[in-house]
């Protein structure tokens, strides 16, 4: 077992709830991700467009305005996820840092059992082109690649849904 491996049976991540506290790491999470990672996928136009916060005030009403929650590991908060009443999962990004140990599945697994436990017959998202296989392979399909507008940009995404059991 070599030293990467170690660490991550040693810190393994945890989903908590989010706090206030939590506000400026999301926005962090959320440029990093997209600028770093979302950015394979998209034109340098697209992610200027997209990367952005105006407003860190609205930014915070939002996360705390539904349920969001916190992927964290070894103290780090490394990503986040939310849900709003109707079953739309509105945010899911990781931090660059990462990618590929799991944050997000385990996100998706606390969404998803928070909409079973609301009653919730499915959730759904407008899923990026990176996130896109993620949501297939964890059974989410496509119901429609759309385009949306963002600061003057159209980029691509795909409105996906799974059926709650
Ligand atoms: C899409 C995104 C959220 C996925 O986050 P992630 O934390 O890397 O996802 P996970 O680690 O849970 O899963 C990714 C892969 O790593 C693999 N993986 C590696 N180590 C793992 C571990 N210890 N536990 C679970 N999965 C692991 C998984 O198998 C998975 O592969 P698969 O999809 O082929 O099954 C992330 O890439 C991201 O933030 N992208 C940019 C922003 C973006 O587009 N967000 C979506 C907006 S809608």
């Amino acid at each position: 077992m070599n030293g990467g491996d170690l660490s991550v049976s040693i810190c393994p991540i945890v989903v908590r709830p989010y706090v206030p506290a939590d506000c400026e790491a999301t926005i962090d999470i959320f440029l990093r991700a997209i600028r770093e990672v979302a950015s394979k996928d998209y034109s340098q136009a697209e992610v200027d467009a997209w990367a952005q916060v105006d407003d860190r005030e609205e930014w915070a009403q939002r996360r705390s305005s539904r349920p969001t929650w916190i992927a964290e590991r070894n103290g780090v908060a490394v990503g986040f996820s939310d849900l709003e009443p109707d079953g739309h999962l509105d945010m899911m990004f990781v931090h660059p840092d990462y990618q590929g140990i799991g944050a997000a599945s385990l996100l998706l697994a606390t969404v998803e059992a928070a909409a079973t436990a609301r009653g919730l017959s499915r959730v759904f998202t407008e899923a990026s082109l990176t996130a896109r296989p993620f949501f297939e392979r964890r059974g989410f399909a496509v119901l429609v690649r759309q385009t949306v507008e963002k600061r003057g940009r159209t980029l691509t995404n795909f409105r996906m849904e799974k059926i709650i059991p």
